[in-house]
């Protein structure tokens, strides 16, 4: 499996495919992979010729340095799971922060005509700016036909479907549906740092997602909003950062439900010290 660490040298290879005609696929990640990512891998192997991983854990993106410090690295046991999957078709990326950033390690500013400002951006200073960046430069680098992501991160897919259509950037980007523990906990990368309390507390938030998606055909969203967040009060584990039920296409909380549109109910929780999310499709 060719695996890359310098721009100039993927570009290379990037070329290369690029002479033979042959699809590109690319699976950003930040890696400590699971089978959530393996999903979004298989995905596009299915439909490219080679698909391009990217691990990077991208500093301009975490307004929690603890967060960023505490991140799992875990390279070798990554690439070991992707040569799984296929050992000749998949390309591994993993950049230095100095190779990728040269030097000016900031985010650019992006208006993603607002979606930018609900919910994760609400809480998160400045991360779908650092995604934006990323994401946007791994495109210039990779060119790929298809980009791989899950609506684990709902906000961010949407976001990036605005960064291609605002910068027409030409390529497909593929959401995947979201991959779960048998407990029903969403796969992350930060459910490895939960102890064993909170990795057991931590199924509520889905249990909750699903009992309120039950509520959304005769409830008002308001309703479900407080039956939610007194859920979670009587929960001595998890603590609620936010319950939304929004439009799925402009993430704006709902005020009065439209049979024409698609709605998702949201939800940040922190369990101990790690902040975890989650989302369902209610319609
Ligand atoms: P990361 O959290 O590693 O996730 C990489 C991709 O995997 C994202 O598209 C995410 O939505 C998807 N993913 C994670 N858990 C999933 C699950 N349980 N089911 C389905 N898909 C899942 O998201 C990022 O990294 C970064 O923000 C990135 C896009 C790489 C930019 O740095």
């Amino acid at each position: 499996m060719k695996i890359y660490s310098e721009k100039k040298n993927i570009n290379i290879a990037i070329q290369d495919l690029k002479t033979k005609n042959l699809k590109i696929g690319l699976v950003p990640t930040m890696g400590a992979l699971h089978r959530g990512h393996l999903a979004l891998v298989e995905r596009a192997l299915d439909n490219n010729d080679k698909v391009v991983v990217s691990v990077f854990v991208n500093p301009t993106q975490f307004d929690n340095k603890e967060d960023l410090k505490k991140y799992p690295r875990t390279l070798d046991k990554d690439v070991a799971l992707l040569k799984t999957l296929s050992k000749d078709r998949i390309i591994v990326y993993a950049p230095t922060v100095n190779d990728i950033y040269e030097g000016n390690t900031v985010a650019q500013d992006f208006d993603f005509d607002g979606l930018e400002h609900e919910m994760e951006g609400k809480f998160r200073d400045g991360h779908f700016d650092g995604v934006g960046t990323i994401v946007k430069r791994f495109f210039e680098i990779v060119k790929p036909h298809n980009a791989y992501f899950g609506e684990k991160d709902f906000q961010q897919l949407q976001i990036i479907k605005k960064l291609v259509e605002k910068h027409s950037i030409p390529v497909k980007i593929v959401g995947c549906p979201i991959y779960r523990e048998t407990t029903g906990l969403a796969m992350s990368s930060r459910n490895t740092r939960l102890k064993p309390e909170y990795l057991e507390a931590a199924p509520f938030i889905y249990k909750t997602l699903t009992a309120a998606k039950k509520q959304f055909g005769t409830k008002s969203a308001n309703k479900i909003t407080e039956w939610v967040e007194n859920q979670f009060a009587k929960n001595e584990l998890l603590e609620l950062e936010y319950f939304i039920i929004a439009d799925a296409e402009t993430l704006k909380s709902v005020k009065r439900k439209s049979s024409k549109k698609s709605y998702r109910a949201f939800i940040a929780a922190y369990a101990d010290d790690i902040r975890l999310i989650d989302n369902i499709a209610l319609n």
